[in-house]
């Protein structure tokens, strides 16, 4: 494995204070194999330049706009090879254009971006976006989920019959949260509200570990405000490929719940379950026997850890799982299990389509594909 130098990282968004900045640059740093090298942390220019001093970045990489900083990182000798996108949604794709115009790889959050139709025009003038374009969907980082697709694809739950999942928090319901900013803004945030902030983690959780494809969705999106421009809250069906069935509800007003994303799985064979406020432990249930709980860190779990049995991961492992993937790829190595592109366009059409059931009083909507 190359790791005689650092892979030199920026970034766009993710001033101090604001929520995942702070979580990329845990990650980057737990892998040790990337430098922050230059930023252009915020919307607004001094702060930006403030941000980048405070994490030490040299003045002249400290930008106030990203634009400027796409070009000028891209003239330099020692520019940045991959830039990490944290800004609010709608600025996700300009942005991931500027630098991928300038050969620059990108690692982008989700979703994809705040308007499906952007989404599918990027899709549309980029060769082969997957090759330089990273979504970041934590959860497929955790080592637990990671077996979970690895017990499915083995076969150890035969054929897939349903898959169940959930994503509750209750944030927003909360009077500390305020005015909630970019995300109750359609053009900033996007139509969908809650589909797009978690709906399409608990999507590419639900494929990534079945490893079946979502084809329908028949929905019904609720918001506890009805002045607010965007859903809070949704309750869907799913039709998976090899007429597998499912469920997914997610909301950001289930009072009493943080971040209690789980799924089940059920096979012709086994069920299993994941908890990602439990995140080291799965369980994995033959039809008619006792419920087996799998731990991250045994010897029958093949993922590789941060920290050995016993000391808990958690969220910022699981992101630097991907982070520890992304350098993979960006030396030429196997990233297999590292969301591209294509996935963050799928979170998009899911949006899409349930948006459309909504308004039709639940009708069937089709995912596009292709
Ligand atoms: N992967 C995950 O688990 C996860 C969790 C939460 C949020 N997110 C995603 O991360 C992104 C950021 O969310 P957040 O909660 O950190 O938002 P936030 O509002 O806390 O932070 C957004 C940051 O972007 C900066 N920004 C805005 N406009 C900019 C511009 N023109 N140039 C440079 N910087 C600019 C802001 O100054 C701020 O620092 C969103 O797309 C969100 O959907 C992902």
């Amino acid at each position: 494995m190359t790791r005689l130098h650092p892979i030199r990282l920026g970034m766009v968004g993710g001033a101090p204070g604001g929520f995942m900045g702070d979580v990329h640059r845990m990650a980057q740093r737990m892998t040790g194999r990337f430098m922050l090298a230059a930023g252009a942390l915020s919307s607004d220019p001094q702060r930006a330049v403030t941000a980048g001093t405070m994490l030490g970045l040299p003045p002249d990489r400290s930008y106030a706009d990203w634009r400027d900083m796409a070009a000028r990182e891209a003239a330099r000798p020692d520019g940045i090879q991959v830039v990490s996108i944290v800004t609010p949604n709608y600025l996700h794709l300009p942005v991931a254009r500027a630098f991928m115009d300038h050969g620059i790889t990108v690692i982008c959050d989700k979703p994809l971006s705040a308007d499906p139709a952007e989404a599918e025009a990027f899709a549309r003038d980029i060769p082969d976006p997957d090759a330089r374009f990273i979504v970041t969907y934590t959860y497929s980082g955790y080592a637990m989920v990671r077996h979970a697709r690895h017990l499915v694809a083995s076969g150890a739950l035969g054929r897939i019959r349903m898959i169940q999942v959930e994503y509750p928090q209750d944030w927003m319901a909360l009077p500390s949260s305020g005015n909630l900013g970019w995300r109750q803004d359609i053009r900033l945030g996007g139509a969908g509200g809650c589909l797009g902030d978690i709906g399409t983690h608990a999507l590419h959780l639900a494929e990534f570990t079945s490893g079946l494809e979502c084809r329908q969705v028949s929905a019904l999106l609720t918001r506890i405000d009805e002045n607010a421009a965007v859903p809070d809250s949704a309750q869907l069906l799913l039709r998976f490929a090899d007429n597998a069935t499912g469920g997914m509800w997610v909301s950001q007003v289930a009072a009493g719940c943080g971040n209690a994303l789980c799924i089940r799985i059920y096979g012709e064979k086994a069920a299993l379950g994941w908890q990602q406020e439990y995140p080291d432990q799965l369980s994995f249930t033959p039809l008619g026997k006792a419920t087996q709980i799998l731990e991250r860190g045994s010897t029958d779990v093949s993922e590789p850890v941060f920290v050995p049995r016993g000391h808990p991961e958690g969220y910022v492992s699981a992101f630097a799982r991907l982070y520890d993937d992304a350098a993979n790829l960006l030396t030429n190595q196997p990233a297999p299990l590292l969301p591209r592109f294509s996935a963050g366009l799928r979170g998009m059409r899911f949006i899409e389509a349930a948006l459309q059931s909504s308004r039709n009083n639940g009708q069937w909507h089709d995912i596009r594909v292709g």
